[in-house]
């Protein structure tokens, strides 16, 4: 694992947006696999998306050929609701850029059978290929996409039952009010990350600076989800010098 600190969080959104450019403008659109991107939600991606759709706008570079796969959705938020993860992409990202409706993957946090949903997710992510790049931000309590504080480091995609932690953080979402934040979300599992060919975890800011302390100078464990990545052979944690302060 690579770690990469720079100076704040505007610095963070260029630096891995062009990165993902860069990755994308290798798969020529000529090419039958298209380049498999996955996405998380959150504010620490922000500056990303938005330069991204920058780079887009100016024809730099295109969507046409690129699926994506989100990390997460809420139970019980269906995908009109402000607070759901399909809201938050369609908002932030999807519908600035070129990319085809029907490339766009997130899973359906108002099914019925929760099993198949996620079986056919981790199916899908199969079928194109695997993942090639996943971008992903990371919770205070250093849970990646929704894997919580003892989720198996190889964990696949399943339903997880929100901390107590991760509840009161989101609750800024939700008018602050905790009653309001969903208990339980739909998650890509560890391994389903660590299976990626390529990994970039961003964090920024004070609050995360125990995670990232975790993530680079703790053990590899499942109190720390974050510390998966110490094992995998291509991932960096792109931080700020705040969120470094403590290693
Ligand atoms: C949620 C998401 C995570 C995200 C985390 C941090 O819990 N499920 O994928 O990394 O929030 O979000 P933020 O970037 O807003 O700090």
């Amino acid at each position: 694992m690579k770690v990469m600190i720079l100076k704040n969080s505007e610095e963070i959104g260029n630096w891995t947006a062009y990165k993902i450019a860069k990755r994308i403008l290798k798969f020529s659109p000529t090419k039958e696999k298209p380049f498999v991107l996955g996405l998380p939600t959150g504010a620490t991606p922000l500056k990303t998306y938005r330069k991204l759709i920058e780079l887009n706008e100016k024809k730099i570079i295109s969507f046409q050929n690129v699926v994506t796969f989100n990390m997460d959705e809420y139970v019980g938020l269906n995908a009109n609701h402000k607070n759901s993860y399909h809201y938050f992409m369609n908002e932030n990202f999807f519908k600035y850029i070129d990319i085809k409706k029907e490339n766009i993957n997130i899973l359906d946090g108002m099914t019925q059978d929760v099993e198949k949903e996620c079986y056919e997710y981790e199916e899908k992510i199969k079928k194109v290929g695997g993942i090639n790049l996943f971008l992903g931000g990371v919770g205070e309590d250093g849970h990646i996409a929704f894997n919580e504080p003892g989720s198996s480091l190889s964990s696949r995609t399943r339903k997880k039952d929100l901390t107590y932690d991760t509840i009161l953080a989101n609750s800024r979402f939700f008018e602050n009010d905790m009653k309001k934040v969903p208990t339980a979300a739909l998650t890509i599992g560890v391994g389903t990350l660590t299976d990626s060919d390529e990994i970039i975890i961003l964090a920024d800011g004070y609050k995360k600076s125990r995670a990232v302390y975790h993530g680079i100078e703790g053990g590899v464990n499942h109190l720390w989800t974050i510390s998966a990545l110490q094992l995998h052979k291509n991932s960096v944690l792109v931080i700020d010098e705040e969120a470094a302060s403590d290693i």
